[in-house]
């Protein structure tokens, strides 16, 4: 689909669309490489993703998430974010799964920060009252999801002020946890993808410029695209080759912020190449403007890479 090339072995570094099973790209990313994480995992509620089978046995679905988890902890930098969404399941199946979830991070280290209600709105389409008018067995319709907020070790995010780039305004709104926002409509062929004003949100919120940011369930790439035209690398895993393929053609749409130098993460590979030559603070501000998409497109995005 969409004419993307799979080129050899994935490598290590940023900017980049990998197709492959998330715990193994995770296990071969450098450690201490990942600012931030947000990702929607499937939910285990037989959603037809292409070459996925929704459907695992409860116990055997949190197993294998956890150690996705396990292996995440491990390339997130000190005081690293992880933001996970997770949507109440089936009415009549009804398993407190957010709970389940919240309980094995925190088994594994990491620190809760919190829950952000994220109301969709969708109240006008629903149709499973369960017994109208009457307490015999009325329903409550999910008509919300969680966004659960995890970091690394230690509540703060070390990070330049010069790379903040939230407003006021925006940080006022953001910091009240109840955010409404309606479901994306454009599916693009995808049965879940992300608003991207969720996705907005949270990197503005809990990330700097410069940093990287990373979904290993990543799907039509709403991150990475939201990310790169918010000035962040990103890194973009699903196992699928379709929307790896959607994902590339997003990520190459979105247009960085002109006037934006994006610095290569602390510790990361490159930036230790880069500091070879690395630029002054004056040249720094004259090279401001001339970082174009261009040269971001040059670091990895002209196909997905195959795990
Ligand atoms: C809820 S969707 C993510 C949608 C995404 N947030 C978006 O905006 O498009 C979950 C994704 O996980 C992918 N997936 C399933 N198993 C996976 C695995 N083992 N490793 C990586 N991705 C996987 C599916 O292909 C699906 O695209």
């Amino acid at each position: 689909m969409g004419g993307a090339r799979a080129r050899g072995p994935a490598k290590p570094g940023f900017d980049r669309v990998i197709k492959g099973d998330a715990r193994e790209v995770l296990d071969r990313l450098p450690k201490q490489s990942v600012h931030l994480a947000v990702t929607s995992p499937p939910y285990n509620v037989k959603i037809p993703y292409l070459g996925y089978q929704d459907d695992l046995p409860p116990d055997a679905y949190l197993a294998w998430l956890r150690e996705v988890w396990r292996s995440l902890y491990r390339v997130l930098v000190p005081g690293g974010r992880f933001v996970l969404n997770v949507a109440p399941t089936s009415i009549r199946d009804f398993r407190p799964i957010h709970h389940d979830l919240s309980r094995d991070l925190r088994e594994l280290g990491y620190i809760m920060r919190t829950e952000i209600v994220w109301y969709k709105q969708t109240m006008g389409r629903r149709t499973a009252w369960g017994s109208w008018k009457s307490p015999s067995n009325p329903h409550i319709v999910p008509s919300w999801e969680y966004v659960l907020v995890f970091s690394k070790g230690q509540w703060k995010l070390p990070g330049d002020p010069a790379t903040v780039d939230i407003t006021a305004r925006e940080f006022e709104k953001f910091s009240d946890g109840f955010w409404a926002i309606p479901p994306e409509r454009r599916r693009q062929g995808h049965p879940a993808p992300f608003p991207e004003e969720l996705i907005e949100r949270i990197v503005k919120f809990y990330s700097y410029r410069g940093n990287v940011v990373l979904d290993m369930f990543g799907g039509t790439g709403t991150v990475a695209a939201v990310a790169r035209r918010l000035g962040r690398h990103y890194l973009h895993i699903d196992t699928s080759s379709e929307y790896c393929a959607l994902a590339t053609e997003r990520v190459r749409a979105a247009v960085p912020p002109a006037d934006a130098w994006i610095p290569p993460p602390d510790g990361h590979p490159a930036r230790r190449r880069r500091s070879e030559g690395a630029p002054t603070p004056d040249q720094r501000s004259r090279r401001v403007g001339r970082r174009s998409a261009t040269d971001l497109a040059s670091e990895g995005t002209s196909a997905f890479t195959v795990a």
